[in-house]
């Protein structure tokens, strides 16, 4: 694991979105995987706007989505599915063939979840993963508590998760449960870029990177990870020791 602590969120942004070009610009048909969230809305703003400017071919990549909310439709404003597209997908130019997200709607989860392990087994794995964190350590939807060796795999939500979650609908959504990539898909990523800034992640990023290795904080589990770098802004880091 690194740590690199940048002044601001929008050079902590550019230095993931730098990233993500420079892994699509050695690999052009690299698998690349994206959370949603407030946290990566700069990176990926930054990215479309770098990939212009660099002239990045994405038409070779293949995408995925991080997770997913269960039983709501993926057309609905606030999935993973809709934002992913919105901020990601179309501005890159990015085809319906390129991308695979979790359909939260599949009555059969177990099947979901064997579709997304088989993509990103046939692809060799992830080379660039980027997530965020929950004010409870959770990693994508893998909360506290989890089994940290699960693939993908559907999850009860958390209080916290659900009412933050709540904030990506623009309407009151009844959530409980989500579909998500496991920690051992995450933790295996080529490149694992975890994004957190602000004052609300101080507490969980000093007890994820500098705190005891537990599935109580499942992003502690990133303190095993080579491939782990954390980019945060001075706040989300403020209580770390090593700085
Ligand atoms: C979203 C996701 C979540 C968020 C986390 C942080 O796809 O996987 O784990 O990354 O809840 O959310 P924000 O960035 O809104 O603080």
């Amino acid at each position: 694991m690194t740590v690199k602590i940048f002044d601001d969120y929008n050079s902590m942004s550019a230095a993931a979105a730098d990233i993500i070009i420079e892994t699509v610009k050695h690999k052009p048909e690299a698998l690349l995987c994206f959370a949603t969230g407030n946290t990566p809305v700069r990176t990926y703003e930054i990215l479309i706007e770098k990939a212009k400017a660099s002239n990045t071919d994405f038409s070779r990549c293949f995408c995925i989505g991080l997770d997913e909310w269960i039983g709501v439709p993926k057309e609905k404003y606030g999935t993973c599915h809709y934002l992913l597209h919105q901020q990601v997908f179309n501005p890159l130019g990015i085809k319906s063939s390129q991308i695979h997200i979790f359909d939260g709607m599949n009555t059969n989860i177990k099947a979901e979840c064997n579709k997304m392990d088989a993509v990103i087994d046939s692809k060799g794995g992830v080379d660039c993963m980027l997530v965020g964190i929950g004010i409870n350590g959770h990693i994508g939807f893998n909360e506290p508590g989890v089994d940290v060796t699960l693939k993908a795999h559907e999850q009860e939500l958390h209080g916290s998760t659900l009412a933050s979650g709540q904030h990506y609908f623009n309407e009151p959504t009844p959530i409980s449960k989500g579909i998500t990539l496991g920690l051992a898909q995450v933790l295996k990523a080529k490149k694992l870029l975890l994004l957190a800034n602000g004052k609300s992640k101080t507490a969980i990023i000093k007890q994820a990177v500098e705190g005891e290795l537990t599935n109580k904080v499942p992003a502690s589990y990133v303190q095993r990870a080579d491939n782990a770098i954390i980019i945060i802004d001075k706040e989300a880091g403020a209580q770390l020791s090593a700085k």
